[in-house]
């Protein structure tokens, strides 16, 4: 279990499959996410679950609030993990509206890439996302990842195209940043 100030990151409970299934349902949070296209159901969350917790290349944390209820408001997880390269991709979602724009995603996202580094042993932490998703942009910006590449019209959706952002963050720079 990881925590800060506000929040903590455990790992998923069938208790929470039902909040976390409809967020993927939902199509605010899904904008700019390639989830938006099919449906989700509780039993391919499930079996998500159930993958997750054996599957050695991703770790996937729900994302709780330290009040009384420990109120389920999202997740983050690295995937794709690389154990030769030491690299891992970063995703995120506060599922939860009543969570959104009070500086969850940046904690939680600052608390995973310590964990990443320090406790993971890994090198390097990507993060992709469209163009158009500024919440996103800046809650990894504000963690010290600077954008790599973009690849030009990479998604569509609803008639227009979106670039995707190819996010990077390095353990010298991250180190760098915690003597500052
Ligand atoms: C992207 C996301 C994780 C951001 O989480 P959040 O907790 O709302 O973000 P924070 O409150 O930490 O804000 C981070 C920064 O982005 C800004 N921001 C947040 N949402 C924003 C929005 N919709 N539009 C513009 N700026 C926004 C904040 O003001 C803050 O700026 P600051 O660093 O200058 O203070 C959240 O919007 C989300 O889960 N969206 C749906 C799923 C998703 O798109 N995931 C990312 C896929 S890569």
């Amino acid at each position: 279990m990881l925590e800060s100030e506000k929040i903590i990151l455990r790992p998923f409970e069938e208790k929470d499959l039902e909040k976390w299934t409809s967020w993927f349902n939902d199509k605010d949070t899904t904008l700019y996410m390639n989830k938006r296209v099919f449906p989700n159901t509780l039993a391919q969350q499930k079996a998500h679950l159930k993958n997750s917790k054996v599957d050695k290349n991703n770790v996937q944390f729900a994302i709780v609030l330290k009040n009384e209820e420990r109120s389920l408001i999202g997740s983050i997880g690295i995937h794709k993990i690389d154990w030769v390269h030491r690299t891992g991709d970063i995703s995120i979602l506060i599922g939860e509206k009543i969570g959104l724009g009070k500086g969850i995603g940046k904690e939680a996202i600052k608390i995973l890439v310590n964990h990443a580094f320090l406790k993971m042993n890994l090198r390097k932490i990507t993060a992709g996302m469209w163009s158009e998703n500024i919440g996103s942009k800046k809650a990894f910006e504000a963690n010290g990842f600077s954008l790599e590449g973009t690849r030009r019209k990479q998604f569509e959706a609803n008639g227009k195209f979106y670039d995707s952002f190819e996010y990077g963050l390095l353990r010298d720079e991250w180190e760098e940043r915690q003597n500052v």
